[in-house]
């Protein structure tokens, strides 16, 4: 919809602007089109500026320091239920994740709303290729694994809808994306996305939002806790509860091995012993101390994640008589959260419009320099950008549980561009997509070829479509032996 003409409207604008610090905004206002005026006052008015006038001084003008523990929390490692199974009924509880898929009560949820700046990528991240053979990007192998459970759950005629996050940075391209592949099979009707909410982008020190261009505030998206707030206003909540759904399956779009809808971890949320079925959470173990994952902790009795950057170096490096960390729950940021527990934390206003704390990120944002009115590209951080993140909702839920998972299995995300020795990349999604598929493999009978450092000789790309778990390989075709030096895709 084009913005609403009223470029002249500035005798509230300039004074409001001039009092919480921002008239500069408006420094270019004589060289702007009346269209771009119009733009720019829109602009202007979506902001709170009161709110964000408090949030300045909060979180740029000063430094928070604790993160959101708080320097005087009492921490503690979560409990967890372990993959061994001890103290829960594995079998029951993946009947019972699985009887809620069949009847149509579970969605599932991914938020792609983020920049990838970290990858270099410019398009919105689920376009980015993580099938080293096939070339598929990282949507398809989520929408693979979402037919696939459909075949495999809803056997009555159920169906499980996907609700996809984006943010105005990325929702044209990501919808085009859809359209140009069909949905990826999916009904377009069972495709859901709606965009998050945006923050003025504000400059260090100072606390003054940032130009993008003359005429427009630079705005990042306002984190994953956005997601919240941006179901409800949305009306994807409302679209939920219309369709009986009564858990989102939360995963993120960069790891194409999430388990996108996993039975056992869905009925443990929903009837696992101590689980309020309110939010609960996937762990592996960490792979090291420094490793760049959230920790699931209890801070002052409640289970919370404490980010790795928050998280006191002492209690990361902290190791139990065994030898093993003490902090060991690595958070791989996929939870269950009930409907009807995002219905009652956006009810009503504050923390209950589904407003959670914010974080401060320090990073590179390009700006228009107010005095000589050129773009500049920062070579250093220069911005601060605010984001809230969703999983600081889990110590709101009454209870929450954590179920550990193995990393092979369903953790390979992709977030830096690969380089020796960088982890989390394009490469080593790669290795550990193979390693997956070599060992279901060889569950089935399978022969794999071994080089001399003992990591599979080969490349193997394995679909949803043909096996979301080890067992699945057991039926169908599946091959003899690998040949050493073989790229298969599966
Ligand atoms: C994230 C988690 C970390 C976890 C790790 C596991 C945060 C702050 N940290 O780290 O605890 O251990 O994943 O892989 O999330 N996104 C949006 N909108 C936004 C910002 C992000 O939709 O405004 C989405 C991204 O598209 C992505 C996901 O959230 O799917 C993760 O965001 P990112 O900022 O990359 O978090 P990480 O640092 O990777």
């Amino acid at each position: 919809m084009p913005p609403t003409l009223n470029p002249t409207d500035l005798s509230s604008l300039r004074p409001r602007l001039d009092e919480v610090g921002q008239g500069h905004v408006l420094a270019f206002w004589d060289q702007l089109s009346e269209l771009q005026r119009a733009a720019l006052a829109e602009q202007i008015r979506s902001i709170d500026l009161g709110g964000l006038t408090r949030l300045i001084d909060e979180h740029v003008r000063a430094k928070p320091g604790a993160g959101a523990a708080g320097p005087a929390a009492d921490i503690r490692p979560a409990p967890f239920f372990s993959r061994d199974g001890r103290g829960y009924d594995r079998a029951a509880m993946a009947a019972k994740g699985a009887e809620l898929i069949r009847a149509g009560k579970v969605a599932a949820f991914t938020v792609a709303g983020g920049q990838g700046s970290r990858l270099g990528y410019d398009g919105p991240k689920g376009c980015f290729v993580a099938g080293a053979i096939t070339g598929k990007p990282l949507f398809a192998f989520l929408a693979e694994w979402i037919l696939a459970a459909q075949r495999r759950h809803c056997t009555g005629g159920a169906v499980i809808p996907w609700y996809i996050m984006t943010s105005p940075i990325n929702h044209a391209a990501t919808v085009d994306f859809f359209r140009k592949h069909a949905f990826f099979g999916l009904r377009e009707h069972d495709v859901m996305f709606f965009q998050q909410g945006v923050m003025p982008s504000l400059e260090m020190g100072t606390g003054r939002m940032l130009l993008n261009q003359k005429g427009e505030i630079a705005l990042n998206p306002d984190g994953h806790g956005g997601s919240l707030r941006a179901l409800k206003a949305s009306g994807a909540l409302d679209d939920l509860e219309s369709r009986g759904v009564e858990h989102l399956s939360y995963t993120q779009i960069d790891n194409p091995l999430v388990r996108v809808i996993d039975p056992l971890f869905i009925g443990l949320h929903a009837f696992g012993p101590g689980s309020s079925g309110q939010m609960s959470s996937k762990m592996v173990p960490k792979a090291h101390a420094g490793e760049k994952v959230g920790v699931f902790c209890t801070v002052n009795g409640r289970t919370s994640v404490i980010e790795y950057s928050d998280l006191p170096a002492e209690l990361s490096a902290a190791k139990n008589p065994d030898g093993s960390l003490k902090f060991l729950a690595g958070s791989i940021a996929v939870h269950v959260i009930g409907v009807k527990f995002i219905r009652s934390l956006t009810s009503g206003a504050g923390a209950g419009g589904g407003a959670l704390p914010w974080h401060r990120a320090e990073k590179k944002v390009p700006f228009v320099d107010l005095k000589t009115g050129q773009r500049v590209e920062p070579s250093s951080n220069n911005a601060v950008k605010l984001e809230a993140f969703v999983f600081d909702a889990i110590p709101l839920a009454e209870s929450s549980i954590v179920l550990e998972t193995d990393r092979i299995e369903e953790f390979a995300p992709i977030k830096n561009a690969s380089a020796p020795g960088v982890a989390d990349s394009p490469d080593t999604c790669t290795v550990i997509q193979t390693h997956r598929a070599a060992r279901w493999l060889e569950g089935a009978g399978c022969r794999i070829p071994y080089n001399a450092a003992g990591e599979p000789d080969c490349v193997i790309e394995l679909s949803p479509l043909r096996a979301c778990e080890a067992g699945d390989l057991k039926t169908g075709e599946t091959p003899k032996a690998i040949p050493a030096g073989a790229r298969v895709a599966m």
